[in-house]
């Protein structure tokens, strides 16, 4: 008020009084915090370490909704029943994402050049076939009941995949240790295998990618090699697929899938793998006529806690959609034009066509764990982090494999992180999880490294992994070519 008598008397206009009069109500109206949204996280140190016990959520309750798992996390069946000693390190965990990613890197080249009108090196590439993504690690999984009468087994989620497969008896070659009972052909009446010249076979040739047709005494055979090395060798097959809501209505659908019976899993996989990708043999295609290629998920903030995933369209009034680039035509991922990224509130300098080179684009992943980025976009996003962070004093820790920016809390109880957006084609922000943003290197907790790397290798584009997903609702909209994305949702 001091200020505003003094203002008074120098500028005596009863306009200038009167629009500052208003002006100061509406900026106690308003109120300082959120004319500038706070530009960091300030959380308690102990709420970035790992639980160790299950929190579940009930989101659970329609058909076509399932619960999330992560394999390594204490709600995990697989925890359960002993077969794993202890959680993997992150080093171990980003072992395998790089597998993963590696994989990818090296599928999207070869989708770039079937788009290529070079015939000349597509020629010279020989493409193998039934080669898949790797499975990577940090996975979540759901319960399916396949058969009649119904037998449940678990099956690792991946949009990155285009065919489902699970182990099956007889494992006449090989099966690894998996959770649950492995799925037995000979007690489900439903069950069925077709020949090799049917039109169900031909699908898994005229899936894009492809996948091999193959014989096995006339019946059709599936074949899946993976990365890192993992296979499984079977049949393709059609059972039924079920769907139970809370109150135990059902639906069931025919559905396509292989049967492995000479398997070999290279990481602890434990399960098998359900195909999410844009490929015609995937579940989304295949559950058109209940689900139309449309579904939803919220992976947990942590692996204590679960989360869901929804088949079939949801109420998307709070969802923010980006649309799926036409090009490259022949991706089975699903893309997304990235416009910008922000720390703290601040757009980061980095020229468009960083994101928009050729090839170069960005594909949302349920299977890999960290984002990776051009090498471009992570140096500035990199150094923008660090540049908050050193306001607040944190001690640098050592990196942690390809996680560079890792520092250690240990003399902290609330700490501050900055906050990281993303903005995608379409005015579409993504603002990331405290948890979506930093991931504990220890079990302790007490060493956080940024969750981001870059993507190295040739014409390699950006890949945004789960961690940066965590607590958000993505919304995977095949048929209207377009991924949404909404606020906090898994509960
Ligand atoms: C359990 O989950 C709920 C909902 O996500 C959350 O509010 C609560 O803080 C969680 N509790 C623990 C101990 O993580
Ligand atoms: C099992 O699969 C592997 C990998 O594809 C293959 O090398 C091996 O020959 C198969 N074994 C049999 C008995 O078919």
């Amino acid at each position: 008020m001091a200020i505003l008598l003094k203002f008074l008397h120098q500028v005596p206009s009863l306009l200038v009084i009167l629009w500052l009069l208003s002006s100061s109500c509406s900026a106690k109206e308003t109120g300082e915090g959120q004319q500038y949204p706070p530009s960091s996280h300030i959380v308690s140190i102990s709420s970035l370490l790992p639980y160790t016990v299950c929190n579940r959520s009930s989101k659970v309750s329609s058909i076509g909704s399932l619960e999330l798992v992560h394999k390594y996390g204490p709600c995990s069946e697989l925890n359960k029943q002993g077969e794993t000693t202890s959680t993997p390190s992150l080093s171990e965990i980003l072992h395998e994402d790089q597998a993963r990613v590696d994989s990818i890197n090296s599928r999207r080249r070869r989708s770039m050049m079937k788009s290529d009108t070079n015939q000349e090196l597509i020629r010279k590439t020989k493409l193998p076939f039934g080669y898949d993504v790797s499975i990577g690690t940090g996975n979540f999984y759901v319960k399916v009941d396949i058969g009649t009468p119904r037998q449940s087994v678990y099956v690792v989620l991946d949009t990155g995949s285009d065919i489902t497969w699970i182990q099956c008896k007889p494992c006449s070659v090989k099966c690894f240790k998996q959770v649950g009972p492995i799925f037995n052909p000979s007690k489900s009446s439903s069950y069925s295998t077709f020949p090799c010249d049917s039109s169900r076979c031909n699908m898994l040739s005229s899936s894009s990618p492809p996948h091999e047709q193959l014989c096995k005494l006339e019946e059709c055979a599936y074949s899946s090699l993976y990365g890192d090395g993992s296979y499984t060798n079977g049949l393709f097959v059609e059972d039924k697929l079920t769907f139970t809501s809370a109150n135990h209505k059902s639906k069931e659908i025919d559905y396509l899938f292989g049967c492995g019976h000479n398997n070999s899993a290279v990481g602890s996989i434990g399960v098998g793998i359900m195909g999410l990708s844009r490929a015609l043999t995937s579940f989304v295609y295949q559950t058109d006529t209940l689900f139309k290629k449309y579904f939803s998920y919220c992976l947990p903030s942590d692996y204590s806690s679960t989360g869901y995933i929804i088949f079939g369209k949801t109420n998307n009034n709070h969802i923010k959609f980006t649309p799926i680039p036409t090009t490259p035509q022949q991706s089975q991922f699903y893309d997304v034009v990235i416009t910008g990224i922000s720390v703290a509130g601040k757009k980061l300098p980095i020229k468009s066509s960083v994101f928009g080179k050729r090839g170069r684009g960005a594909i949302v992943d349920s299977g890999t764990v960290i984002t990776r980025l051009q090498p471009e976009a992570y140096a500035a996003l990199r150094s923008a982090f660090r540049k908050e962070m050193s306001h607040y004093h944190y001690k640098m820790a050592s990196p942690v494999k390809f996680l560079d920016t890792c520092y250690d809390l240990s003399s902290h109880k609330t700490v501050e992180i900055p906050k990281v957006s993303f903005f995608f084609k379409g005015g579409v922000e993504l603002e990331l999880d405290v948890k979506g943003t930093v991931v504990p290197a220890t079990d302790s907790g007490h060493v956080v490294c940024f969750a981001f790397a870059p993507n190295g290798g040739n014409a390699a584009g950006a890949i945004l992994g789960n961690i940066m997903q965590r607590t958000v609702q993505v919304v995977y909209d095949v048929e209207g070519r377009r991924v949404g994305f909404g606020p906090a949702a898994c509960t």
